[in-house]
């Protein structure tokens, strides 16, 4: 008997050079001003080719409420879920809101991702939480060359990575990393 595939969870984000996610006030001016082609290296259509689940964080899916007032949401294919304790405003059917760490959700992700993998979209703490859980495979980082001094960290703990590959994409350097 073969045991099902094993469920490939990436957080794929971008980053300033010095590891922060957003600013202190979670303003992504820093990120929306850089130039990026669409079509180059580890597009964004690639990985969501790949998702069948997504997941962040409070902050983050407060963070696209604010930013596309009155528009669609922006992933209405997979199934979101938003690791939060507060009451959210449900904008579209596909979305969740849990709580716990990342292991005690294990199977309610794996079994919306399907066949496909899970898109850990942020923060810094909520990958830490799946990594320490042993629920994260790899990190896709477009680093921006910026540098903050102060925001929202990339990364919320001590983890070693391996450097799978590098690309860059216009303004961003790019690499994949294997947790
Ligand atoms: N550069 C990029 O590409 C990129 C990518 C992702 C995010 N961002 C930005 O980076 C910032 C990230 O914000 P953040 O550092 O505050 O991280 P976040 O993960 O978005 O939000 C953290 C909050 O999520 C909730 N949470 C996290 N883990 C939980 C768990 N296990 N159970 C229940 N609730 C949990 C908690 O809020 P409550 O307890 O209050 O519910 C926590 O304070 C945002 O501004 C976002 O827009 C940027």
């Amino acid at each position: 008997m073969t045991s099902p595939a094993h469920t490939q969870y990436v957080y794929y984000t971008a980053s300033t050079m010095d590891g922060f996610l957003a600013d202190s006030n979670d303003s992504l001016d820093w990120l929306l001003t850089q130039p990026i082609d669409e079509s180059g290296p580890f597009p964004i259509s690639d990985l969501m080719a790949k998702t069948g689940a997504i997941v962040m964080g409070a902050t983050t899916y407060q963070w696209v409420l604010d930013h596309t007032p009155g528009e669609p949401w922006p992933y209405p294919e997979q199934q979101t879920f938003v690791f939060s304790h507060r009451k959210f405003e449900k904008v579209h059917p596909s979305i969740t809101v849990v709580s716990g760490q990342p292991a005690a959700n294990r199977e309610l992700l794996e079994k919306a991702a399907g066949d496909l993998g899970v898109w850990v979209v942020g923060g810094g703490g909520l990958a830490a939480a799946f990594a320490a859980d042993g629920m994260l495979d790899e990190m896709v980082v477009s680093y921006a060359p910026v540098t903050l001094g102060a925001g929202r960290p990339l990364f919320d703990g001590a983890f070693d990575f391996e450097l799978l590959e590098t690309a860059q994409n216009r303004a961003f350097l790019i690499g994949r990393y294997r947790v």
